[in-house]
């Protein structure tokens, strides 16, 4: 038998990188999977798989992402082969869209890529549209087994979005953070983005990674922060700089806004407060805010950003220990 498929019964997420144990207490904490060690979960690489997970638990991860995976792997199988060829093959015949996760065998599995149909797995210029075609995720777990699943959580590659970096302009590598959570934003609710008729506030804005973002859309930006930007952008005719507490201005002094930004360092709590002042205020629609973690993450705090109409959170590719609330109302 050249290719055999083991259906699994279990359920399995892709990490972002280094967040494996975030992982495992998300799923313990706030989808209640308690016994993630032992026999019942296995890693490969960054990949976690636990067994016997109920229909109603892979109903649950249906709707809902675990914030700490990159993309879930609703319907994981083994496919147990002896050649490239063969695995190729039987991958195709499930679907046309595979992409690759790799932490062994690397060279196989390029091989194994190779003999699918394209996809693109090159980093992209920003603005770019995330496809809303499905794509599956596979990866060797040895040189004849690969664990994969056609149905998943994410349409992007492996549940990954990667940039093409510009190291000269951006006055700071955060500028990534709303390159990727923009991107989203028009992808989750079909928002276009900020441009030459947008009015951005940004809270939080020095030394002005997210701005130079903004600007370079066309958008006017009214950055807040108790220092100064980058001098090129506060030299820059569309972007406006108040050395203030952003958190003590009142939406009313600053007006109407087509999206609210906060990159602020400090409590959620602190910063749910200011959301929902400016949701309150009727002022703006759209909000993308940082919620940033000292130790533990407290996921009831999270709920409530999550539980906002209209709002999404995630954590994105370019997060590093905290986690990203995007909202965009009618
Ligand atoms: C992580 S940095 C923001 C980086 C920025 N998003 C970028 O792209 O370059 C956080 C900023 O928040 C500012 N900040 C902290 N508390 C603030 C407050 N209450 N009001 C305004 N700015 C504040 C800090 O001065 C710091 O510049």
């Amino acid at each position: 038998m050249p290719v055999h498929i083991e259906k699994l019964d279990g359920i399995a997420f892709l990490a972002f990188p280094d967040t494996l144990d975030f992982l495992k207490t998300e799923l313990s904490e706030r989808f209640s999977l308690s016994s993630l060690s032992g026999t019942n979960s296995k890693t490969f690489g960054e990949i976690l798989y636990i067994e016997n997970t109920s229909e109603k638990r892979t109903d649950l991860f249906l709707s809902e992402q675990p914030y700490w995976a990159r993309t879930t792997l609703l319907e994981p199988f083994l496919l147990h082969f002896e050649s490239i060829g063969d695995a190729a093959k039987a991958l195709k015949e499930i679907q046309r869209n595979w992409a690759p996760y790799q932490y062994q065998s690397f060279r196989r599995a390029a091989l194994i890529q190779e003999k699918l149909p394209y996809i693109n797995l090159k980093a992209k210029n920003f603005p770019v549209e995330i496809p809303k075609s499905p794509i599956g995720v596979y990866t060797l777990i040895d040189d004849k087994t690969i664990l994969a699943s056609a149905k998943t959580s994410s349409f992007l590659p492996a549940g990954k979005i990667e940039f093409v970096e510009d190291h000269e302009n951006p006055p700071s590598r955060a500028y990534l953070k709303i390159q990727e959570s923009l991107t989203l934003a028009r992808h989750f609710f079909g928002v276009p983005l900020p441009g030459p008729d947008s009015r951005c506030f940004e809270a939080g804005a020095c030394p002005g990674g997210w701005t130079w973002v903004l600007v370079n859309l066309g958008a006017k930006v009214y950055a807040v922060d108790r220092a100064e930007l980058a001098p090129s952008l506060m030299q820059n005719p569309l972007v406006e700089f108040c050395a203030h507490d952003a958190f003590t201005l009142k939406p009313e002094e600053i007006g109407k806004c087509d999206w609210v930004f906060s990159d602020v360092i400090c409590y959620p709590e602190r910063l749910l407060e200011w959301v929902k002042k400016w949701l309150d205020s009727g002022l703006t629609k759209k909000m993308i805010c940082t919620i940033k973690m000292q130790g533990a993450i407290d996921y009831e705090i999270v709920k409530k950003f999550a539980e906002i109409p209209d709002s999404r959170v995630v954590h994105l590719n370019y997060n590093k220990h905290e986690l990203t609330w995007i909202h965009a109302g009618e």
